[in-house]
């Protein structure tokens, strides 16, 4: 297996890494899932966020990419707002649904607040009440609800085997069937290194002297082997049922339509929506199978709707959701989309 280069799912998680805390995560996924069942609950396992693909097995350093979650994170408040529960499967430290409003450098927190000059009492500046209110109003009630669960990953592989553990709960025998959705708009990574060639400890450079067998003449080498397509047995095998939406990422503008189909006539799910990096804020494109549609470059037939920012709308994502609740009404219903 050392020189593998090609992995079906099966061969990936029969030599890939089990994580240890994977039957922690997945039982409490089962739980909650129960509990959303018991109250009539549809669920939505929404993936955020960009998967890191290790180069030590100490990690210090790893590959990225250019994700922050956003997509993910503000998706997550609208299904909640359309009543869903929601399994955020995300990049650790990205993005989350609410706190996501007041993060990082764009709008930190700690500008929100203001300290008493007398009795040291802090509150919030009451010019980002408004803002903020509605906001915190959600974040308590979601939380007192219990609907929104977070599952954290930071690697390609412990993404991978979580996903597998998630979907195979939420489509298994007790599991939530067509009220299920799939909306998988965490940016995963194609390529990795396998355990087998991952060097233990931090690579050493040595000021260009061979210290490591990656490493010649001060140049390193690395050889990565493909992630296999997990689209594949979350289709046939983990969730039967599920109402499954992919995501297509593309640079080139005119590659958006042809690899969406593609990716649907590969797979066979329900949804594949494109989007362009420049311009995914701004609209997005629905990709269905049709009877009667456009025939694509592998002869199946689709349908193609463009989703745009409205006017007066602030966020892309509203309409994308508003979009999705009403597909997958019709698919619990058990009809055509
Ligand atoms: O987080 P933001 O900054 O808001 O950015 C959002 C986004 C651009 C990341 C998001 O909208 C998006 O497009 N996510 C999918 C990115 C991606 O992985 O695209 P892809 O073309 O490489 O993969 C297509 C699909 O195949 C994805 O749904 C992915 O889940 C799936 N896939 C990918 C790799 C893999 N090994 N197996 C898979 O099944």
């Amino acid at each position: 297996m050392a020189d593998q280069t090609t992995y079906t799912t099966d061969s990936y998680f029969e030599t890939q890494e089990r994580p240890a805390s994977l039957d922690a995560e997945v039982s409490k996924v089962r739980d909650w899932v129960t509990t959303m069942k018991s109250r009539g609950k549809r669920i939505v396992l929404v993936t955020s966020g960009g998967t890191s693909v290790p180069l030590e097995k100490n990690m210090v350093r790893f590959l990225d990419n250019f994700s922050a979650g956003t997509r993910g994170a503000t998706s997550a408040e609208y299904f909640l707002a359309h009543s869903y529960a929601v399994i955020f499967l995300h990049r650790q430290h990205s993005l989350l649904p609410f706190t996501r409003h007041y993060s990082h450098s764009t709008h930190p927190f700690l500008d929100l607040l203001q300290i008493d000059p007398v009795t040291s009492a802090i509150s919030v500046d009451p010019s980002s009440t408004s803002d903020l209110l509605p906001i915190l109003k959600r974040h308590l009630e979601v939380k007192e609800e219990g609907t929104l669960l977070s599952v954290p990953f930071v690697t390609v592989n412990e993404y991978l085997w979580l996903l597998k553990g998630v979907s195979e709960v939420m489509g298994g025998p007790n599991g939530i069937g067509r009220k299920g959705m799939f909306y998988l708009a965490a940016a995963v990574s194609d390529f990795f290194l396998p355990g087998t060639r991952m060097s233990e400890h931090k690579i050493q450079s040595g000021n260009g002297v061979a210290t490591d067998s990656s490493v010649e003449n001060g140049r390193l080498t690395l050889s990565m082997d493909q992630v296999p397509k997990i689209l594949r047995p979350l289709v046939e095998e983990w969730t039967k049922e599920g109402y499954i939406v992919s995501f297509k990422l593309e640079t080139d503008p005119s590659l958006l339509l042809p690899k969406s189909r593609a990716a649907l006539s590969r797979y066979g799910h329900q949804l594949v929506i494109g989007n362009d990096l420049h311009r995914r804020k701004l609209e997005v494109v629905f990709v269905e199978p049709l009877a009667g549609g456009v025939a694509g470059e592998e002869g199946g037939k689709f349908k193609e709707s463009w989703v745009r920012l409205g006017e007066g709308k602030k966020e892309i994502e509203e309409e994308i959701v508003e979009e999705l609740v009403k597909r997958h009404t019709t698919w619990i219903d058990g009809g055509k989309v």
